[in-house]
């Protein structure tokens, strides 16, 4: 076991990223120095493969697509002037939108200037904007956000709770690449609802954020909507936040978006380096093999010691779990390869699951995330010499000595603040390493089967409900139980689903129940008017 506790150690194995704000501190992972050897080989194939792609190769060969999400930071290195000029024109497009409604030149249809912005998306089109508007977003300066990011209708109500008389001044965002996807489909209607409830025109106030040709750029082209803005099939959910998906919300929080790319860019440059001692994205995908055998058998936990960061590790978790937890790898081969990532923000866990952390399973490792900088206002002094943002450091500290003195594995970054061009280096550098790591392991990081298998489920439940309800209402003077409902629609071996679909119906008033004793004998009847 290395001794990874000295001065000396740590400075062999810590590193600032050029121009980024941000350092890694990998010297308490213990790599051998042995094993940086046997995988300089296959780290500069993955490095190749990196290259190649964003050179503009089909990356993701299953959707036969070419991945570049590299490139909205660096437009220059787009692969036909087309696509660099659609994404120079979405850019200017984006500016253009949000110095209208910054300087109020887009009102209301009352003239008033809006105050409000409403994303309507999920998944890869709404953690972005999430991620960011925790970040970077700052009290009284543009629009503040909300989000409609699930089909959960008391989560509608909340929402519109919040906006409250302020609903004619919400400039709402429908964000979906495919247009199609039914969670943001139900936001967008009930919004719509909700608006023409209140006499307000929604198209007057809306932006599609989509794919050309969608169905939700139908709808909004039909519909005379404000502005729609393109997404691109060459880029993916997770890695679409330097796209419109992340620049409109951004910019219209009055962040600034040259600073946000530029620390992309500044990132993609480091992660390009065929030395790997200063290449970040390279350290940190070998550093994860390293820690999980490249089967991915610890789970990272994410730990920002800083609330700002606080959605970086849900951001993290979809980032890093929908690209690498695949079934397949790129021969076809069952494989189930995944990285596990979890967390929330120091010091808050160590009241939560860190006593597990350093006493329990060894099972993870640790990515703290330091921000040098405490506050823009002034320091209070909570002890003699000592501010809060003093303890939030020693918090920090502590815990990364207390796992290190049980043999647990972490990882440090240090930002030396938080501003646009940290957060877009700290983005463009996980991203990077989710595509070294991906081809190390041989999988392919930019397809979701798994989601698409979800969505299809759903389907076939909401089919199911609906011919459930036909049958009650059939003969509405007729109770049934679950097992004659799934004899008379021959849908055998499907009574779960039926009995869970049947009991929301009724705890929302929309079929009658007859309790039994047991409730697997409820009867159900279509609701008396
Ligand atoms: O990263 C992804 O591809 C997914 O998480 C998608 O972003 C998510 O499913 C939403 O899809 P869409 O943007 O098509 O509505």
């Amino acid at each position: 076991m290395i001794d990874t506790s000295g001065w000396f150690h740590f400075q062999q194995h810590f590193f600032s990223i050029p121009g980024t704000g941000l350092s890694l501190d990998t010297s308490q992972m213990g790599v051998p120095t042995s094993f940086w050897e046997e995988q300089a080989h296959p780290l500069q194939q993955s490095l190749q493969h990196m290259k190649e792609l964003e050179a503009g190769v089909i990356a993701n060969p299953d959707e036969q697509r070419q991945v570049g999400h590299y490139w909205l930071r660096t437009p220059e290195l787009a692969p036909t002037p087309e696509l660099r000029q659609a994404i120079e024109q979405t850019l200017q497009q984006v500016q253009d939108i949000a110095a209208q409604v910054l300087s109020g030149k887009w009102t209301n249809e009352q003239g008033q200037p809006f105050r409000h912005g409403l994303v309507i998306g999920i998944g890869g089109s709404a953690l972005g904007p999430q991620f960011i508007d925790r970040a970077l977003g700052q009290q009284g300066q543009g629009l503040k956000l909300h989000y409609l990011d699930n089909t959960d209708p008391d989560g509608f109500e909340q929402v519109f709770a919040e906006l409250g008389e302020e609903l004619p001044q919400t400039l709402c965002m429908v964000i979906s690449k495919s247009g199609g996807t039914q969670e943001t489909r139900n936001a967008m209607l009930v919004t719509q609802h909700v608006f023409r409830e209140a006499g307000l025109s929604f198209g007057q106030q809306a932006v599609a954020i989509t794919s050309t040709g969608s169905k939700l750029d139908q709808l909004a082209a039909k519909e005379g909507w404000y502005a729609r803005l393109p997404m691109w099939d060459w880029v993916g959910g997770r890695t679409s936040v330097f796209s419109a998906v992340g620049l409109l919300p951004a910019a219209l929080q009055g962040i600034d978006l040259k600073e946000l790319l530029d620390g992309a860019k500044l990132m993609d440059q480091q992660g390009r380096q065929e030395d790997l001692s200063s290449n970040p994205a390279a350290q940190l995908a070998l550093n994860w093999w390293y820690a999980g055998n490249g089967r991915g058998e610890k789970a990272m936990v994410v730990l920002p010691y800083k609330d700002r960061l606080s959605l970086f590790s849900s951001y993290l978790q979809q980032l890093v779990m929908e690209s690498l937890g695949k079934e397949r790898d790129l021969e076809g081969r069952v494989v189930r390869q995944g990285l596990t990532v979890y967390g929330n923000k120091g010091s808050t866990d160590q009241h939560a699951y860190i006593q597990q952390l350093r006493e329990g399973r060894n099972d993870f490792f640790a990515q703290f995330l330091e921000v040098l900088k405490d506050q823009e206002g002034p320091a209070v002094e909570v002890d003699p010499g000592a501010t809060s943002g003093d303890y939030l450091l020693g918090f920090l500290l502590g815990t990364r000595q207390a796992l290190r003195e049980k043999q647990r594995q972490s990882m440090t970054l240090t930002l030396d603040s938080i501003t646009p061009r940290s957060i877009g280096a700290l983005i463009a550098l996980f991203e990077r390493a989710v595509g070294i790591y991906a081809h190390l392991v041989g999988i392919n990081a930019y397809h979701q089967p798994g989601v698409e298998a979800g969505k299809k489920a759903a389907g076939t439940v909401l089919q199911l409900q609906d011919r459930l309800i036909g049958a009650l209402n059939e003969q509405p003077n007729r109770s049934w139980t679950v097992d004659e409902l799934s004899r008379h629609l021959q849908a055998e071996k499907q009574e779960v689903t039926i009995f869970k679909v049947l009991e929301h119906l009724a705890a929302n008033g929309r079929v009658d129940r007859h309790q039994a004793e047991s409730s697997f004998s409820n009867r159900y009847q279509s609701k008396s008017v």
